[in-house]
């Protein structure tokens, strides 16, 4: 009914509206005052986290970019190797696992048939799992030795929103958390990012104040087949979740390709008129990327592609080669998907109600896959 739907026409506009939240809540409790986390609830003693040596995140669809996305952090925060996977190809491929791993399964919904077999059969090898999960006392954490909840509430609409944002948010806690208790050598840097991580629920929120020029631009591009997205670091899986949401919902061609693969293939792809996102990285920060991602936009531009660039306030580099500029705020580089992710939802949810498709329960797509 409308009344469930609070007003909006969709459960995915909701969803999205309530992002601020949902990353403010995730985050709830969880920062002491003195700015450490206490993550108690992981019922693993600090003994057991500083013995762990690798890390191996399995998941599926929209959860499976936010672990991509977490890899990052964690090599970075806590120098131990990290794995994403598929879940659905985990076991098949003998992975090495022992005790000194631990194992995250990410699952919205708890239920993922492909996850829960991954995390059986890591269980088996001895190693320690860990769920991040929205789902309370679903059958993914009540099989995990620990759990991390994701405090995005109901998640209704089949394409995932608010609970892909917690999910990142959960695992940098992770990452963090990890961070504080094996000592590394990011300390100061830690301590910045949790009291960083505690802004980014506003900045979300700034995000979502912007949108108008963003639909108008997706309503312009109902008729088109294909769209690209380009990211690089931690930008490409960005890139892959806004190339999944497109095809999820508008059921248009998207594909989402690490920018530096551009000369290694896609770059083929382009022409006249093609539009093309571009997830461009903090000109601070990793500055070396950001001048290589100036200069891919530069080169599908001359081949005729129409640049829509998501960049950084005041990143006044990429506005020449900008057919259109959609501003996030300045985010430390590794919190930057928390806002470029949101104008990407924005954008298909837009774009599949112009093509007069159904946002919510869109075809042949089930919320939770309780099959393999
Ligand atoms: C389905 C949904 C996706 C979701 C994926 C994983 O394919 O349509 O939106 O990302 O399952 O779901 P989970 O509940 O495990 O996060």
């Amino acid at each position: 009914s409308a009344a469930e739907k609070g007003g909006y026409d969709y459960f995915m506009l909701k969803e999205i509206a309530e992002q601020p939240k949902a990353v403010a809540d995730t985050l709830l409790g969880r920062i002491g005052t003195d700015g450490r986390l206490t993550l108690d609830e992981l019922r693993m003693p600090d003994r057991m986290l500083r013995e762990i040596d690798k890390v191996v995140i399995v998941a599926c669809g929209t959860a499976f970019h936010a672990g991509m996305i977490a890899k990052y952090a964690i090599e970075h925060w806590t120098r131990m190797p990290c794995e994403v996977e598929l879940a659905s190809e985990f076991r098949y491929r003998d992975p090495i696992l022992d005790q000194r791993t631990l194992v995250v399964a990410i699952s919205q919904s708890g239920e993922t048939m492909d996850t829960l077999m991954a995390l059986r059969h890591a269980r088996e090898q001895g190693s320690k799992v860990l769920a991040i999960c929205n789902t309370n006392g679903s059958t993914i954490p009540r099989e995990s030795d620990a759990v991390l909840y994701t405090h995005a509430g109901p998640e209704v609409a089949v394409a995932s929103t608010k609970a892909f944002l917690t999910q990142v948010v959960a695992c940098y806690l992770v990452a963090l958390y990890l961070g504080q208790v094996r000592g590394t050598k990011w300390g100061d840097e830690i301590t910045g990012v949790i009291r960083e991580l505690s802004e980014i629920s506003t900045q979300v929120g700034q995000v979502l104040e912007t949108m108008e020029p963003v639909r108008a631009l997706a309503r312009s591009l109902k008729d088109k087949n294909t769209v690209l997205f380009l990211g690089r670091h931690v930008g490409y899986p960005v890139a892959l979740e806004g190339a999944l949401k497109l095809k999820e919902l508008a059921y248009m061609h998207a594909e989402g390709f690490a920018a530096g693969e551009l000369k290694h293939g896609p770059i083929a792809l382009i022409e006249q008129d093609l539009p093309v996102v571009v997830v461009v990285p903090s000109p601070r920060g990793r500055s070396v990327l950001h001048d290589k991602i100036v200069s891919n936009i530069q080169e599908i531009r001359a081949r005729g592609a129409r640049t829509i660039v998501i960049a950084e306030e005041g990143d006044e580099a990429v506005v020449p080669y900008a057919d259109h500029i959609i501003r996030i705020p300045r985010t430390p580089v590794l919190l930057q998907p928390l806002v470029a992710t949101v104008p990407l939802q924005v954008f298909a949810c837009e774009l599949a109600t112009a093509r007069g498709n159904e946002v919510d329960q869109p075809r042949n797509l089930a919320k939770s896959v309780t099959v393999e």
